[in-house]
């Protein structure tokens, strides 16, 4: 079977697009309102994008307050979501008004940043403080600018839980049972860890 792209919603009653590519892994940024209110939502068109630099980016479709807080003060941290963590990142997607705070809504706690302004998540055992490096609004072949904003951000510093670090000084993924997003409303859990050696 071959389907242009075109066609696709034709054949098919949902877009399967999201569901090919995944799982993905759920950038949950937390960033600052000038006016100093905190604000968290999940990103899944996130990825890691180089480690020197170490470069993360999320894309935003639409414009939306996480890409106009990155604007208006260039910071913006990554929080590792956990399976214990995983209905509160479902939460803190509702769009509620920029001057209410995400972590309020969804009672969750926040830690100052070390380099920062932006709090990150105090629950999770991992965050990626980051300085935005670009904010790029995307275009198909056309040419013609679509409503999606993809923003790079360089990793300035880490904040990681003692506790998931092995003895071998590893981060322990295993133990932090990562969440993931597939298409439509799926999520996958992370599973077994298994090694496999480059030729
Ligand atoms: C798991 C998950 C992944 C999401 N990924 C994206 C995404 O990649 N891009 C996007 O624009 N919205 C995404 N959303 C929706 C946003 O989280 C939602 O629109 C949120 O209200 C945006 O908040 P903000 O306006 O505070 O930035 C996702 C939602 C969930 C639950």
């Amino acid at each position: 079977m071959f389907v242009d792209i075109e066609s696709i919603r034709d054949q098919f009653p949902f877009d399967p697009f999201k569901a090919i590519v995944a799982p993905r892994p759920i950038g949950w940024i937390s960033t600052i309102s000038v006016s100093g209110i905190a604000n968290l939502a999940p990103y899944s068109f996130f990825n890691a994008l180089s480690s020197d630099p170490h470069l993360i980016g999320f894309s935003s479709s639409g414009w939306k307050d996480t890409v106009s807080n990155c604007e208006a003060t260039g910071e913006f941290v990554f929080n590792l979501v956990t399976e214990p963590l995983l209905m509160s990142m479902s939460q803190s997607s509702a769009a509620i008004p920029l001057e209410e705070s995400e972590f309020e809504f969804c009672g969750l706690e926040s830690a100052p940043s070390y380099r920062v302004s932006a709090p990150r998540v105090a629950q999770s055992p991992a965050a990626l403080e980051c300085r935005v490096v670009e904010i790029r609004q995307l275009q198909g072949l056309d040419g013609v600018p679509c409503q999606s904003w993809f923003t790079i951000g360089e990793v300035i510093g880490i904040y990681l839980d003692p506790a998931y670090i092995t003895e071998t000084g590893r981060f322990d993924t295993a133990k932090a049972a990562i969440p993931t997003r597939c298409g439509y409303q799926d999520y996958m859990q992370a599973g077994d860890l298994f090694e496999l050696t480059r030729p």
